[in-house]
């Protein structure tokens, strides 16, 4: 894998597989890392071809140890000033993609790891995984967006638990939080876990899933009023669309839909 592009890139039917590889440093996000992964979230937006996208990282140790503490220790202040807007805009184009991504967390996701894994909208843990955001005991916050969607995700107390105490939580702990959907067996890879369990999105109808995705994401900080009407304009997106059309007739055929994003 070149340092370059330190992200595998694979698809499977329509969905895409994201694997994070530089496993020397624990998958750990370099600035290519992280230009890399803005660059598929971009392109991946406009693909049609892609319906859905999991992400993951090289090897069971870990999905991503945060930022490349080697390289950061070599960055002057302005070049962390400069890290940290590359954070927001390229988890950014994960965040808002509309394309569902789902983290498939086999191993440790710690501080920016965790942070990439909260900009998915969903995630699947491996058994063995960690998760936490070890930033304050290093002197830091999490600056990639982890106190701003960490408690979206769990709630204010257990956010400022995770961030305050530096604590570790098991896979198990994780979905009792809510901070993972789903727990992999043990004798399963959590990728195949993943693309088995995202089969209805992968067969789903995108117009509709991006702008549920779209209601959903706008709904915070605004008021209930505000939410329900970005409900009702993203709705409509896909009341003159073909797949919705589709989706009527094959019910009332009492057949699968047959969805093609238009
Ligand atoms: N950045 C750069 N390199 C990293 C890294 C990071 N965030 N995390 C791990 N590595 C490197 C280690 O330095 C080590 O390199 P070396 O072989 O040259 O010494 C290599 O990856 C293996 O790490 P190691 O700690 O020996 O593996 P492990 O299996 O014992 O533990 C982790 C794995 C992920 C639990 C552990 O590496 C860890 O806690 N990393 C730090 C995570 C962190 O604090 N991230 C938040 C940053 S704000």
């Amino acid at each position: 894998m070149s340092d370059d592009f330190p992200v595998r890139v694979d698809q499977r039917g329509t969905v895409a597989i994201w694997t994070l590889d530089r496993r020397d440093r624990m998958n750990a996000l370099s600035r290519d890392a992280l230009l890399a992964l803005g660059k598929l979230a971009r392109e991946a937006a406009v693909n049609p071809s892609i319906r859905a996208i999991v992400l993951t990282g090289a090897g069971d140790k870990a999905f991503c140890a945060g930022a490349d503490l080697k390289e950061r220790r070599k960055m002057t202040d302005d070049e962390v000033r400069f890290q940290i807007d590359l954070y927001r805009s390229e988890l950014g184009a994960i965040d808002e993609s509309p394309k569902p991504v789902v983290a498939a967390i086999n191993g440790a996701a710690l501080g920016g790891g965790l942070e990439l894994a909260l900009a998915c909208d969903l995630r699947v843990a491996a058994s063995h995984a960690e998760l936490g955001l070890p930033e304050t005991s290093l002197g830091i916050i999490p600056g990639a967006g982890a106190t701003q969607r960490l408690p979206r995700v769990v709630g204010e107390a257990r956010a400022k638990e995770m961030v305050l105490l530096s604590c570790r939580l098991t896979a198990d702990e994780a979905l009792a939080w809510g901070l993972v959907n789903r727990v992999t067996s043990p004798d399963r890879s959590v990728v195949a876990d993943a693309l088995e369990w995202i089969h209805p999105i992968a067969e789903g109808a995108p117009i509709a899933q991006a702008a549920a995705l779209v209601a959903i994401d706008g709904s915070y900080g605004t008021s209930l009023r505000v939410g329900l009407e970005l409900e009702k304009a993203n709705y409509f997106k896909t009341l003159s669309s073909e797949d919705r059309t589709e989706g009527l007739e094959a019910f009332a055929e009492k057949r699968k839909p047959r969805f093609r994003g238009r």
